[in-house]
């Protein structure tokens, strides 16, 4: 059920933040397994841990705020030790799909310019290939989405969704849509990312390629540690 997928995410997130050192900066994550991991991280800082966040997205900016986690500009420059956050898919080369509560263009940001990204699941995210359960989330610009839509279609041969909310297109916090790509099986999900990104109005894709340094898994039978 999902409260018992829920507790697998926590124990996945208590060793993640166990990672993190007095005097980091730490990029944080979105999404309910995220969430874990900024209550655990408030902890600390309770305890005495000096730590500065950048959070990547506005509900995880409040959740930390909430935790007594100090966070840094996000406009400002900066550079991160760590960065931790939640995937939607992890095949065995560490590979991610992200993007399924829509902030993953700041979450890539996070995650290229920190040192080390920490990757939290719970095990039923594991997945033999990329695609086919869940859709590729890609953000696109407003300005012409209808054509940069079909180019991304007839790129991946895929069905291509424009991702609503509320019965109306879901805006991203930088004010993008997304598309979701029902794509079966992505067989080489490195060339899949490069191409997508050369179609114009193509933001950002949810495809992590070779950015994990440490995937930690939460599964009925315990915590797995994987270093990349
Ligand atoms: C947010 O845009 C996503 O990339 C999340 O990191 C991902 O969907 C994982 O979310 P959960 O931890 O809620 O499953």
């Amino acid at each position: 059920t999902q409260l018992d997928l829920d507790r697998l995410k926590k124990a996945a997130a208590l060793e993640a933040v166990e990672f993190v050192r007095d005097g980091m900066i730490v990029g944080l994550g979105t999404g309910s397994t995220a969430k874990h991991m900024i209550v655990a991280l408030g902890e600390k800082v309770r305890a005495g841990m000096r730590l500065r966040g950048v959070p990547t997205s506005h509900e995880t900016a409040a959740l930390a705020k909430e935790a007594g986690i100090a966070l840094i500009d996000a406009d400002s420059r900066w550079e991160l030790d760590v960065a931790i956050d939640g995937a939607d898919q992890v095949d065995p080369g560490f590979n991610l799909i992200k993007g399924g509560g829509g902030a993953l263009l700041k979450e890539k940001i996070v995650a290229a310019s920190a040192k080390q990204f920490i990757v939290l699941v719970d095990y039923t995210k594991q997945v033999p290939m990329l695609g086919g359960s869940f859709p590729l989330p890609i953000e696109i610009i407003p300005f012409g989405w209808g054509s940069t839509a079909r180019e991304i279609e007839s790129l991946t041969k895929s069905r291509v969704v424009l991702r609503e909310k509320n019965g109306a297109p879901f805006r991203t916090e930088a004010g993008n849509l997304i598309v979701d790509v029902h794509i079966a099986r992505i067989h080489h999900p490195k060339d899949l990312e490069i191409a997508l990104n050369q179609i114009p109005g193509v933001v950002e894709t949810g495809l992590f390629i070779g950015r994990t340094s440490i995937l930690i898994v939460g599964s009925p039978h315990g915590v797995d540690i994987h270093h990349a």
